[in-house]
Order: structure tokens, then sequence, then C-alpha cells
């Protein structure tokens, strides 16, 4: 049967009237017209579907959306503000990290969920956090790179 749900999606809020056990990343793509959050794997394997729910990533295609209901979600289309992009979004033009760039919001959102609880993360710590959001396009090193660069921005240094 389905349900009203509400959601409040990069600050604005939104109101959909569905199966609360549709995957969220269905309702955003294809009611909210959100279409920067992918679709990979549907199985919660490889990060193309990552966003922020009440500020934790989260991969949307496993997460039912009567799960959200009453959540803040935040998408790659709300990292950027009006005047500037998000540091990690910078960063992985800065450093070419993508080819194909299907798993890119995923990994920009996985990103930027580290640097908020870790601003200063070790290599070894961004490998191991960044290890669940998989590139086919094996740009691994260049991912990494971006999200040190990242990281030193965010400090006012050098990456
Ligand atoms: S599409 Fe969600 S984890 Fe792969
Ligand atoms: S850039 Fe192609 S899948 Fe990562």
């Amino acid at each position: 049967m389905d349900a009203t749900i509400t959601l409040t999606v990069n600050g604005r809020r939104a109101t959909v009237t569905t199966d609360p056990q549709r995957p969220l990343l269905d309702v955003l793509r294809e009611d909210l017209q959100l279409t920067g959050t992918k679709y990979g794997c549907g199985e919660g394997r490889c990060g193309a579907c990552t966003v922020l729910l009440d500020g934790q990533r989260r991969h949307s295609c496993t997460l039912p959306v009567g799960q959200a209901d009453g959540k803040t979600i935040l998408t790659i289309e709300g990292l950027a503000t009006d005047e500037a992009l998000h540091p990690v979004q910078e960063a992985f033009l800065a450093e070419g990290a993508f080819q194909c760039g299907y798993c890119t919001p995923g990994m920009v959102m996985t990103a930027a969920a580290l640097l908020k609880e870790k601003p200063d993360p070790t290599e070894a710590e961004i490998v191991a956090w960044m290890d669940g959001n998989l590139c086919r396009c094996g740009g691994y090193p260049r991912i990494v790179k971006a999200v040190r660069r990242a990281a030193a921005s965010a400090k006012g240094a050098q990456p």
C-alpha cells in the first residue's frame, strides 16, 4: 500500500506518495528527477548510489524510501553551493579523478562524508573508507590523490 513520505532533499522539502518499500534511489531518480545519483549493482556492493542521509553515507539502492521519511538527504546535486563547488568536487577536477564518470557521484559523496567525519585522513584511512566504492575504469590512484588534495585544501595547505 502506498504511503505519503516527506523528504528534505538538498534543502528542499519533497512529498511523494509511493510504495514505502521502493528504493530511495528510484524515488530520487524517477520521481524527483535527480539523476546524478547512479544505479550500479542495485545490491549495496558498488557505492554508485551513495547519498548522505542525515549526514551519514547510505546506499540509496537498498534503502526503502519509507525509512527515509522525515529525514534529510544530500545528493550530488546539492553538494556545491551557489558560489563554489565542494572541495572534493574541485579536487576531483584538479586530479582528473574520473574517466567515464559513472562512479564519480558516489565517490564524491563518500569522500565528502569521510572529510566531514575525519578532516585529515591518512592515505590508509582514505583507502579503507573508499573501499566499498568501485570504479570500473580503475581510477583509484587519482581518486585517492583527489581525496588527499581535498583534505589539504580544506586545511588551507598545499596537497
Ligand atoms: S547501486 Fe547501490 S551499491 Fe551499487
Ligand atoms: S570513472 Fe568510470 S567507473 Fe569510475
